[in-house]
């Protein structure tokens, strides 16, 4: 490999810079690189969960500890990963590990009603005040799948609105790629943050319209924030409309007490919850005012029916009680997003410091890089850029001891300490310093695809 240097030592093009780092990368990973062969046999791409993939082979953890993460390899890592936000704990923080002992020294599988369903509901509508009755489920994807069927049951209506960008889970994707995998449901798709235009969909189809699907952040699609006036506007539309409005705080829910809803005084129909509720475990739930959620009431003649052999794992339930109750308070829930917020604005001061298209966007601890300088309002302003960009960044912070991921995506755990991420700061200084001038000259490539469906059309 000819690696092509100026004369301060830096690529001359992204092409050498990308082939140097990668080489570097595969050198240093062998046994990362074995496990993937390996798992390619028995799992498509050596894969069961499309995110952890990226190129050209994904490391392979093995332990963690703290904020640390050990490879195959031998190599540790600051994990800025947290896990896409379910790792808000850190690893093996010995409160949750003391709940799940306790879990298994007590059996685990019931079949029954226990104690700790409550206890967990408990908290949970404790901290969300438009949350009065809860039902849990095993993932995010599946709190909003039973979000969407609770609001057509409860309106006799069918159709779903939801936003160019939103991820609702795995089967409730609308990125820019069309998603041939996604619940047959009749989807309207709006533009994000548009208020004018949401509430002309709302009020034109208020007949068929079954509820609306936000997330507060677009988290996703790029940790982009719902400006309030948009989801306020939403609000308003829906009550004069009577569509219900449903906000997916999977992601946004630890950035402050009582959610982003709490931050911003807008209250939905129902809350979407996941990631951090349950401890770390498999989790999902969703929740709102006792005069829908009781329609799940078993006593009662009619009663939706929500079967899910997991839906009260204990190992969930006493995790998340205990994380809820002894660990992420009100008060360190607040600290935690003012440390995202420190982070931010570092990394925000290192684009003006180098001049360079960089620009981190998000709310609170959860954050994601971007190459561009314009202000970002929705994945449409989103500028296709080079993949190569993204994979340069991430293969140069592995090297340096950060783990972060393909997409720019991060979000802390309660174990990242003001060091971590002094020393992430210096090391993206570090790249910028090395490769900024790589980020402007790098070719745009021309988008993957067209939107599914234009705005405002229905799937
Ligand atoms: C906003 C949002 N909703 C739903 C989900 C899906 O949650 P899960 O991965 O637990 O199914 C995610 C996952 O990243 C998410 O970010």
């Amino acid at each position: 490999m000819a690696t092509k240097l100026d004369v301060s030592g830096r690529n001359l093009d992204l092409e050498s810079a990308v082939d140097e780092v990668k080489a570097r990368y595969v050198s240093a990973n062998p046994a990362s690189r074995a496990q993937y062969e390996r798992a390619k046999q028995s799992l498509p791409g050596g894969n069961t969960r499309t995110g952890m993939f990226y190129t050209p082979f994904p490391l392979a953890i093995e332990k963690a500890a703290g904020a640390t993460l050990i490879d195959v390899d031998g190599h540790t890592y600051t994990d800025f990963v947290g896990d896409f936000s379910a790792g808000l704990y850190g690893h093996s923080h010995p409160v949750i590990r003391e709940a799940l002992m306790a879990a298994l020294d007590d059996g685990m599988a019931y079949g029954s009603s226990s104690p700790y369903e409550e206890r967990l509901a408990t908290l949970v509508c404790a901290r969300f005040s438009s949350i009065e009755q809860v039902r849990f489920t095993n993932s995010g994807t599946e709190a909003n799948t039973m979000a969407l069927v609770t609001a057509r049951a409860v309106s006799g209506k069918d159709l779903v609105m939801v936003f160019e960008g939103a991820y609702h889970g795995g089967t409730i994707y609308f990125g820019r790629k069309s998603a041939p995998i996604n619940m047959p449901f009749p989807f309207l798709i709006a533009p994000y943050n548009d208020p004018e235009e949401a509430t002309r969909l709302i009020a034109e189809n208020a007949d068929r319209l079954a509820c609306v699907l936000a997330e507060p952040m677009q988290g996703a699609s790029g940790a982009i924030p719902g400006d309030v006036d948009f989801l306020r506007a939403l609000r308003e539309a829906c009550t004069a409309h009577g569509v219900l409005l449903i906000f997916d705080e999977v992601m946004t829910s630890r950035v402050a007490p009582n959610g982003r809803q709490g931050q911003l005084g807008i209250t939905p129909d129902l809350t979407t919850l996941g990631k951090y509720i349950g401890g770390g475990i498999s989790c999902g739930a969703f929740g709102g005012p006792a005069e829908i959620m009781s329609r799940y009431d078993p006593s009662k003649p009619g009663a939706f029916v929500h079967h899910g052999t997991f839906n009260n794992n204990v190992l969930m339930l006493r995790a998340g009680a205990a994380g809820l109750e002894k660990v992420f308070t009100p008060e360190v829930q607040v600290a935690l997003s003012e440390s995202g917020i420190a982070l931010r604005d570092a990394l925000n001061g290192l684009a003006a410091k180098h001049g360079a298209p960089f620009q981190v966007t998000g709310l609170g601890s959860i954050m994601t890089i971007h190459f561009q300088s314009e202000p970002l309002r929705s994945i449409r302003d989103i500028q296709p850029r080079d993949e190569r960009l993204r994979q340069l960044l991430h293969l140069y912070l592995i090297d340096k001891g950060f783990f972060t991921t393909r997409r720019g995506y991060m979000a802390l755990s309660l174990l990242i300490t003001e060091a971590d991420c002094a020393g992430l700061t210096q090391a993206i200084d570090d790249f910028l310093a090395h490769h900024g001038h790589l980020l402007d000259t790098a070719p745009e490539e021309a988008p993957v695809d067209v939107w599914p469906a234009a705005a405002g059309a229905t799937t």
